[in-house]
């Protein structure tokens, strides 16, 4: 029988570390019907890396991964991926260090794992692609016989068409995204910059939600990720509750607790966010020693220099901001580089009075989401959130910042410090209905009923695979 095959750089192997990896692998958990395949980068660094995938099955799924060469994990993940299309997408052209032997390593990982991959594939197989490390996947499987769906999801922003020109193969990249039948982006501004780039770099014909190029035609969407919420809000209910919230909970003496967890990257806005919090601290000294704020900043790709460089800036500002605030027995901020467990943060964010997510930009955020989705409706903490998030064109609700602007951080912590209970509720309660609406099984099913070529997601449009899938979906949500 057709089967589903996701394709991402990381994939959670189950009982690897992998498995624990964030958003993506919660937001497929539905989709994941038994006789699907997990295909992608085993995470793994090895000098004999061979070209035929290790399996693992685990609950009718099979996971299938690659090992990377050390000089494929240097060109294609840390020079090209992070190094170059990241500050791209994230707005940091500064930090953008394109190089073409880094870019030519991208390219033959992605002919490897697409060669791979092609021997895995049946007729009438769905192949969903995921994010910046694959865009090329599609060409590779066309050039190797493959003529079956192909879809992709960009998980991070695209940036506008002025901005995209200066990647150097920025056409490439643009044509390479027309191999797929469906493209698709966090918001529909990001899916509109796609279109227009290629309108405007490839001469190709848009019309409507469609980009036709080289007698190929893309449908260009929208679908923003969610998460599993019922599932989220039930484990920080039984985690706030657990030894470690408990030991939070008492550390606090009854202050309010301000939460940022992020991984340790310059798109996530961390030094304007601790600027933020001291000026809060400098403006309004009533609320010195009356607040804790704890930010989780889990250290990532510490291979790239521009994220060694901002772990030391960070070091150097947490530092300065104790120094100048902290009291004989009371510290401002708690900085933490260590990565937590899921399953404990629910509960510190359902503890806390403020959840602080404030990047620069971000295709989704779902830390936003799951913030929201961990509080108590009838004394539910505050979202601050950065209107460059995906998250913003939803979250209407939150108390939306700049993040470029320290001081309308340090506002809107004033603010939701002193906000009453009945707006909390009222903003929450507005909040909540749209994360518990637009769940990761509702993503799942709006993309796969596009790459299905269907309009709608009634289950007579759907093929045999999809039909299977929807039902699992319909199953897991209800
Ligand atoms: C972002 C990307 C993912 C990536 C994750 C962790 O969320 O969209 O594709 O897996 O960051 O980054 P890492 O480099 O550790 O995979």
């Amino acid at each position: 029988m057709a089967r589903l095959i996701v394709v991402s750089n990381r994939v959670p192997v189950p009982k690897t570390r992998a498995a624990q990896a964030g958003g993506l692998a919660v937001a497929l958990k539905d989709v994941l019907t038994p006789g699907s395949t997990w295909f992608g980068w085993s995470g793994r660094i090895a000098e004999d890396a061979a070209e035929t995938p290790a399996l693992v099955a685990s609950r009718g799924v099979t996971y299938a991964t690659l090992d990377l060469t050390r000089r494929d994990y240097e060109q294609f993940y840390v020079g090209y991926a992070n190094g170059a299309l990241w500050p791209l997408f994230h707005f940091r052209p500064a930090l953008m260090k394109f190089r073409r032997e880094d870019y030519a390593g991208y390219l033959a990982v992605n002919e490897k794992l697409a060669r791979a991959l092609a021997k895995l594939v049946e007729p009438g197989d769905v192949i969903w692609v995921h994010d910046y490390h694959l865009i090329p996947l599609a060409r590779y499987l066309r050039a190797a016989g493959i003529a079956n769906r192909l879809g992709f999801f960009l998980h991070i922003p695209f940036a506008p068409a002025s901005f995209v020109a200066t990647l150097p193969v920025a056409r490439e990249m643009l044509n390479d995204l027309t191999h797929y039948d469906v493209a698709g982006f966090q918001t529909e501004g990001f899916a509109r910059d796609f279109r227009d780039g290629a309108a405007r770099w490839l001469d190709a014909a848009v019309d409507g939600e469609h980009v036709r190029h080289a007698g190929r035609t893309t449908r260009v969407i929208a679908a923003p990720i969610g998460i599993d919420a019922a599932p989220f809000e039930r484990d920080a209910i039984r985690a706030a509750r657990s030894a470690e919230a408990e030991r939070l909970l008492s550390s606090l003496h009854g202050r309010a607790l301000a939460i940022g967890v992020d991984r340790l990257d310059y798109s996530k806005g961390l030094p304007n966010r601790f600027e933020g919090y001291a000026r809060l601290l400098a403006r309004h000294p009533e609320h010195l020693q009356k607040i804790s704020f704890l930010q989780i900043a889990a250290r990532s790709r510490e291979d790239v220099v521009a994220y060694r460089e901002l772990a030391r800036e960070l070091d150097r500002q947490a530092g300065d901001v104790n120094g100048r605030f902290s009291e004989f027995d009371w510290t401002p901020l708690r900085y933490l580089t260590r990565a937590a467990p899921r399953n404990v943060i629910s509960g510190f964010f359902r503890i806390a009075r403020i959840g602080v997510v404030t990047p620069l930009h971000d295709g989704m955020n779902l830390v936003a989401k799951e913030f929201v989705a961990a509080q108590d409706p009838r004394d539910p903490g505050v979202l601050i959130l950065s209107r460059f998030a995906g998250a913003a064109e939803e979250l209407t609700e939150a108390l939306v910042i700049n993040p470029y602007d320290p001081d309308e951080i340090a506002d809107a912590m004033h603010q939701a410090l002193v906000m009453g209970a009945d707006e909390r509720r009222a903003r929450h309660g507005a909040l909540r209905a749209k994360v518990f609406a637009g769940t990761a099984a509702a993503f799942a099913r709006r993309y796969l009923a596009a790459l299905e070529g269907g309009t709608g997601t009634t289950a007579a449009s759907l093929s045999p695979p999809l039909r299977h899938l929807a039902a699992s979906l319909r199953r897991n949500s209800a």
